[in-house]
């Protein structure tokens, strides 16, 4: 079975075409996300992608999840991972040290104020172009093909799924989705 890893950046998954726009990176494939895929429709039966989408800008995000939903087989699964724009909020209104400790422990980039009020302004700037919320993302997912399902951390009813999601929920504000293809 294909399985196609996009935005893989340095992490690579083995037995899967990993995709990244940098080179440099060395995937099987590299290619720009926010325009049409070279792939053929309905050649995968799984994907993965974490912290990526993020990067796109909304158009961009709609485009590449219509393009996952050509290149997936009927009955696929797409996992996503991404940044929870509730969970950041929540975590800068009601568990600023937390925000902060995780910040300097996974992040690194080093804070002037070193306060959750940095850290909220340089986690929206720095972590891509457009945020999402569960309600937001799931709408998207949906309108492109998608019934998404919000899942645990490497938990999956697809065998091949579990255990890849890098970021811990609490080490992170990542949400987790198992996106059925229609
Ligand atoms: C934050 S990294 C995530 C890497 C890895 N998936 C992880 O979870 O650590 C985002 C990756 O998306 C890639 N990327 C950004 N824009 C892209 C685009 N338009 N097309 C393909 N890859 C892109 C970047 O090169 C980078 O490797």
């Amino acid at each position: 079975m294909v399985k196609i890893n996009f935005g893989c950046g340095q992490e690579k998954l083995e037995g899967w075409i990993n995709v990244d726009l940098d080179a440099s990176y060395r995937p099987e494939v590299v290619a720009d996300l926010s325009a049409n895929m070279p792939f053929q429709t309905a050649c995968a039966g799984l994907m993965y992608s974490e912290d990526f989408i993020v990067q796109l800008d909304l158009d961009s995000a709609y485009l590449f999840l219509r393009e996952c939903h050509r290149v997936l087989k009927p009955g696929g699964i797409i996992r996503l991972l991404t940044p929870d724009l509730e969970k950041l909020t929540r975590a800068y209104l009601y568990e600023p040290e937390w925000l902060v400790a995780t910040w300097k422990q996974f992040v690194g980039i080093p804070l002037k104020t070193q306060s959750a009020c940095e850290v909220f302004n340089l986690g929206i700037r720095l972590a891509g172009q457009f945020h999402y919320d569960r309600k937001t993302l799931t709408g998207i997912l949906n309108e492109c093909g998608f019934h998404a399902k919000e899942v645990n951390y490497r938990q999956s009813e697809a065998p091949e799924l579990r255990g890849l999601d890098l970021r811990r929920p609490d080490e992170s504000i990542s949400m987790y989705f198992d996106c059925y293809r229609f």
